[in-house]
């Protein structure tokens, strides 16, 4: 395993987003979404940064089709317990990689009328994309390799590492 950003590399850009996203919502009340599992820790540590109140909410989302990515069709397997009508909602995820699972949950999301549907991910590997899909917020932009630690897991474990590293 080799040690792609140190912790020091991880909170500091968690800082970055946090003063970012805190200066674009001032003055509103935002419902955090975190898809579960991998944003779990992420989203910790970027709401206790945010300048303005927040709520948060938790989706899981499985892609058909084991393995290092999802295969394209998805569902939501636990769903929200918010109302989404009339919120202010940005979705955070860990890592965004063929983008199938944002666009999917953008679009149910969606159709539930929140006032505003952002998103931010730790992580975007552009370069693996299969679908249009653009986060709101990135921090940090990665070649294709695979990633793990900071929430990110390779079957379920690694998630506990507090810094991010390539799985080889
Ligand atoms: P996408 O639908 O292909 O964009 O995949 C998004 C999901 O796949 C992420 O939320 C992760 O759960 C998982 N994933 C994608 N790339 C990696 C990686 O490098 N390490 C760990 N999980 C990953
Ligand atoms: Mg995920």
């Amino acid at each position: 395993m080799k040690r792609l950003f140190a912790e020091e590399d991880v909170q500091r850009q968690v800082r970055r987003l946090a003063r970012k996203i805190s200066r674009d919502f001032a003055g509103r009340e935002v419902l955090l979404v975190g898809i579960l599992k991998g944003a779990f820790i992420f989203l910790a540590d970027l709401s206790r940064r945010l300048a303005f109140p927040v709520k948060m909410d938790f989706v899981r989302l499985a892609s058909y089709g084991a393995g290092r990515s999802s295969s394209g069709k998805v569902r939501i397997t636990k769903d929200l317990e918010t109302f989404l009508q009339g919120k202010d909602v940005l979705i955070v995820d860990d890592i965004i990689d063929t983008g199938v699972t944002l666009k999917y949950l953008v679009r149910r999301l969606k159709a539930r009328r929140p006032r505003s549907l952002k998103s931010v991910v730790l992580l975007d590997k552009p370069s693996r994309r299969k679908v249009r899909f653009q986060p709101d917020y990135v921090g940090f932009t990665i070649e294709d390799q695979f990633v793990v630690g900071y929430g990110l897991d390779f079957n379920e474990e690694y998630r506990n590492l507090p810094g991010i590293y390539v799985l080889k």
